[in-house]
């Protein structure tokens, strides 16, 4: 099996290459982007695939040719809405990854990417309903709060919704606050674990800083804490920032992205127990507050969600946080829903 130099892979790469093969379809939709292709290049190194399919409006075959030259034993496939290849793309996926549609420009919110891209994953998940409805989707196209449900609406008008199969992708946002947090208190990564709950845009990301395990200890409040927090809610803005009207963060969710498709590789594929990851699922964690997505740690299994965690001990300022996330994370899905039902 190809394996590159260990110095040079990050350890949720590293895991890709302990695993048993298996025959596994993943479609990427968007694949030519900044995310799409150096997220295709990460899963061209999972042994779980066997066909790597690569699906975007234009480019597809040049970053189908240039990856499928990797010499791991996945077969990939590039297509473009000629010849039906969006339906081939599709057909027998066994995941379905989404990056497809515009990110922000500096100044711009997520919910600013609503009217564009609502109607791109509104199309795309109707051809995931007919062509495979049994895949898993994980949604990374913004404003997750609200393309998540809108893949939910589409899939229930086509009676093939399973909450277990639909993911919105906040892998980002724990990838983020482990490395803030290590940089903070000089600790390693590995250590700096940080669960982060809510949603996926400015203050529906909640990061619960006083569940960080290992000995570490964040104050609950103060300039540091404060400013800390601030900067996993919206890391995402010094990315935009840098790159001065040349998109959002690609490389560092393109590693999340894949970390999170070869965790619910092991889980579903390579009946591997006790994955966990973070996700924005239907969840009956804050039900009662009027919520019907929301992210939290998620036990993965061979059917997709296993086992929705709850949030544990907060401390009052989390408390807080995560009443300020509630207005705006109901909003977000309202506006997915109405988007494909027409109303509220
Ligand atoms: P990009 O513009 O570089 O790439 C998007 C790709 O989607 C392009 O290749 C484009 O041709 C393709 N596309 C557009 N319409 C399509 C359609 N109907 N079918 C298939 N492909 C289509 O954008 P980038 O940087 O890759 O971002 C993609 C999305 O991911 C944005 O919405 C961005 O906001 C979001 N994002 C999500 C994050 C998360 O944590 N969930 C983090 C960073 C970005």
């Amino acid at each position: 099996m190809f394996s590159l130099g260990r110095a040079f892979v990050p350890a949720a790469t590293r895991a890709f290459s302990t695993s048993a093969p298996r025959s596994t379809k993943v479609a990427v939709l968007g694949a030519a982007g900044g995310i799409g292709q150096p997220l295709s290049l990460l899963l061209k190194q999972s042994p779980l695939i066997s066909q790597l399919s690569l699906y975007d409006i234009v480019n597809t075959p040049g970053v189908a040719a240039d990856i499928a030259h990797i010499n791991t034993d996945s077969k990939v496939t590039g297509y473009t809405p000629e010849n039906n290849g969006l339906a081939t793309a599709l057909k027998d996926s066994h995941i379905v990854v989404i990056p497809a549609g515009v990110p922000r420009k500096p100044g711009m919110t997520r919910d600013d990417l609503f009217n564009t891209n609502a109607g791109i994953v509104r199309d795309l998940a109707i051809a995931c309903a007919e062509h495979c409805p049994k895949a898993h989707i994980l949604v990374i196209s913004n404003p997750v709060n609200s393309t998540v449900p809108i893949v939910a609406e589409v899939f229930k008008k086509k009676g093939a919704f399973d909450p277990r199969r639909l993911f919105g992708v906040t892998t980002l946002d724990v990838v983020r606050a482990s490395r803030f947090v290590s940089e903070l208190k000089g600790v390693s990564c590995e250590d700096a674990k940080v669960t982060v709950v809510g949603g996926h845009s400015g203050v529906t990301i909640v990061p619960l800083l006083s569940q960080v395990p290992n000995g570490i200890t964040i104050a609950e409040t103060g300039a540091e804490t404060e400013a800390l927090i601030k900067r996993i809610q919206f890391g995402g803005d010094e990315v935009v920032k840098a790159k001065d009207g040349k998109g959002s963060a690609t490389l560092s969710m393109a590693f999340a992205g894949a970390r999170f498709t070869q965790s619910l590789l092991r889980a579903t594929v390579g009946k591997e127990t006790g994955v966990v990851e973070p996700t924005f699922v239907q969840s009956p964690v804050m039900a009662d507050k009027g919520v019907e997505y929301f992210a939290t740690n998620v036990e993965l299994g061979p059917d997709g969600v296993k086992n929705i965690q709850g949030l544990g001990s907060l401390s009052a300022s989390e408390e807080k946080l995560i009443e300020a996330a509630v207005p705006e994370l109901q909003k977000n899905i309202a506006k997915g829903v109405a988007f494909v039902n027409g109303s509220d």
